[in-house]
């Protein structure tokens, strides 16, 4: 997707630039993430672009499916819970393009473009919750009418982010229980607001242990290819005044080995009902390192991120990105034309290298299928 000189942009979006150098002075938890801009037959999905992070903060907007189907493409908008609400948001926007006083028209449209959203990416399963969670509210309001049905979307889009927001303040509670002052803490990718409605998971854990006053140093893995880590994590923690200090991701066993890392918290984009965890890539081998090490590994996730269809990880797919992440990311060449690259952008966790998955319901502990069932059967949380 390029975007023009003037602002606007292939496939309907269109760019704000807020001034250069704006990034580095965004007070902490006042940017959003991902938002609905006006009512639901006109308004608009914006977004922060995270590619350009951290040189520049753009927001874009989205007024088609394929805007929106491009933006959790390229991870404009990326982490599992965001790209959540994003194709909930999508499908709103989708769903008008039906005849507006036809609820089987907006129904219908509704499940074209549900099905083009989930063609985006395959690996975080909260776009495919969010999507069966538009479609059943799609039904639900055919069956039962009250209102307009774009209207009704446009409300469950906004429970799914009010919800997404609740739960990850509900994760940084249970998580910051395990925090003690003066710990050193590891986390790899981003799992902080930006991968999510607002205020993170793994980075919850971090931002409520730090609001409790405890005294916390970070390390945040720069992590390969697309550098998540160095951009977006570093990014959030400076600006909340956070303790953090960035490492290439081959050094942590190095860090680990000389003991300034006592946990790590990792986020995860699809947990399978044995507690089996899909991550960015590289969070397999930091788990082994902690395991090494002697070190908790807790994986921090809403209970939007379990597929309890999956009996283990061995079902998750794992999304293979473009090989020019790898030999050209951000524009340098790095490695020679014609080699063959492997490019998987996600990796599973076994259950067993897991001390704790800490969920809004709770902290799931030892990591087991009998303890997924007990701590995600409790009940939900009033949003
Ligand atoms: O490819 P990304 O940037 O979407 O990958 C994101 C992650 O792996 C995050 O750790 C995960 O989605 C958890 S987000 C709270």
């Amino acid at each position: 997707m390029t975007i023009s000189q003037d602002g606007e942009t292939a496939g309907g979006l269109r760019k704000e630039a807020a001034p250069s150098g704006d990034a580095d002075r965004r007070d902490p938890g006042v940017f959003r993430t991902v938002h609905w801009v006006g009512d639901a037959a006109a308004g608009r999905l914006r977004m922060i672009d995270q590619t350009r992070l951290p040189s520049q903060f753009v927001e874009i907007d989205c007024d088609d499916v394929e805007s929106v189907w491009g933006a959790i493409k390229r991870l404009s908008v990326r982490g599992a819970p965001a790209i959540g609400v994003a194709a909930a948001y999508g499908a709103v926007i989708g769903a008008r393009s039906g005849d507006h006083a036809d609820p089987g028209a907006i129904r219908e449209a509704l499940r074209t473009a549900a099905a083009h959203l989930r063609t985006s990416r395959p690996t975080a399963v909260n776009l495919f919750w969010a999507l069966d969670r538009m479609e059943a509210a799609a039904d639900a309001a055919i069956r039962e009418p009250r209102g307009p049905l774009l209207e009704r979307l446009l409300d469950e889009a906004h429970a799914i982010a009010r919800e997404d927001r609740a739960m990850c303040r509900e994760i940084g509670r249970f998580g910051a229980e395990l925090i003690e002052d003066d710990d050193g803490v590891l986390t790899h990718c981003n799992a902080g607001g930006l991968a999510t409605a607002d205020y993170g998971t793994a980075l919850a854990v971090i931002f409520s242990a730090h609001e409790q006053g405890k005294s916390l140093r970070v390390f945040a893995d720069e992590t390969r290819p697309l550098l998540q880590g160095a951009r977006l994590t570093a990014w959030e923690l400076v600006n909340r005044g956070i303790d953090v200090t960035l490492i290439c991701d081959n050094m942590a066993a190095q860090v680990m080995k000389e003991g300034k890392v006592r946990k790590v918290v990792v986020g995860a984009d699809r947990i399978a009902a044995n507690g089996d965890a899909a991550n960015k890539i590289g969070t397999y081998g930091v788990a082994l390192l902690a395991k090494a090490h002697g070190i908790p590994f807790y994986v921090a996730a809403p209970s939007s991120t379990f597929d309890l269809t999956l009996a283990d990880g061995s079902g998750i797919p794992i999304e293979e990105r473009d090989p020019r992440e790898v030999t050209e990311g951000f524009g340098l060449r790095t490695a020679p034309e014609g080699v063959a690259v492997y490019n998987p952008a996600f990796d599973v966790t076994p259950a067993d290298l897991i001390t704790g998955i800490i969920t809004e319901r709770g902290v799931i502990r030892p990591v087991d299928a009998d303890s997924v069932r007990r701590v995600l059967g409790t009940p939900k949380l009033e949003s």
